[in-house]
């Protein structure tokens, strides 16, 4: 799906906290860099339609947004809420509200249970878990959805670093066959070995953006340049 945003804003009162002219997500692994409170999570929430802009568009194959997009979107938001059940009710819930049926939801959760060892959490009940375990439930209870786009907001904060590297795999793998993830991280080697694409945001806007070599070895923006040390 190609998603397009045209003068994009977002206002909080006076303040502009999201400010795109001009910006296209395509197939591929996109991630979003910059400081805290740039507007990272603000332009996923309004791109997944969990948040509305203030002005301006966002087009999902040249269409608003309407079932059939909100269908193919699914997004793992920077606090996810895990339900007051267990580890695998919390995989499986999505699924569940999707009306699939129980041996279907088994196949589904089965498949991607390899990613991370997560076995013996699967009878846990949430509240028990560590936060990385939480962390862990909430990206697969996102990936099983298997949708067309999907936008990860720090997906790997709280992860140790052996489990971070086995999330990597799996978000490359739900960019698969033409699909779109956006992911948002303060992990500049993350980025460095996940990502076909970056954006940098500062201030609401997108200071810099292109293909991953271009950007993380050659930017333009001295802002850039000084946080990459180049
Ligand atoms: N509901 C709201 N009301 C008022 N201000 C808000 C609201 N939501 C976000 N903001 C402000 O918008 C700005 C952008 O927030 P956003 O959460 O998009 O930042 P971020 O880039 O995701 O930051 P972080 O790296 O800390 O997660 C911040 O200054 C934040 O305080
Ligand atoms: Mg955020």
């Amino acid at each position: 799906m190609i998603i397009t945003l045209e003068n994009a804003f977002k206002d909080y009162g006076s303040t502009r906290v999201l400010n795109v002219e001009k910006l296209e997500f395509n197939k591929g692994i996109y991630v979003v860099l910059g400081s805290n409170g740039s507007g990272k999570s603000t332009m996923l929430s309004c791109v997944s339609g969990i948040n509305n802009l203030s002005g301006g568009s966002i087009r999902y194959d040249g269409k608003g947004f309407d079932v059939m997009v909100r269908n193919s979107i699914s997004m793992l938001v920077q606090k996810p809420y895990l339900f007051r059940k267990t580890s695998y009710d919390n995989i499986a819930s999505g699924l569940k509200f999707k009306r699939m049926d129980r041996g279907e939801i088994s196949t589904r959760v089965e498949k991607y249970l390899h990613y991370f060892d997560v076995e013996s959490l699967l009878e846990k009940k949430s509240s028990w878990l560590s936060g990385g375990e939480r962390a862990k439930i909430a990206l697969l209870r996102t990936a099983v959805l298997e949708t067309e786009v999907t936008l990860l907001d720090e997906p790997t904060a709280g992860m140790d670093m052996e489990s971070s590297i086995k999330a990597e795999k799996l978000i490359e793998d739900m960019s698969s066959g033409g699909r779109t993830v956006i992911i948002v991280t303060h992990d500049i080697y993350q980025a460095k070995r996940i990502a076909d694409y970056v954006l940098f945001m500062d201030k609401g806007k997108i200071i810099e953006e292109g293909r991953s070599d271009d950007v993380l070895s050659n930017p333009k923006n001295p802002l850039i340049k000084q946080i990459l040390n180049i």
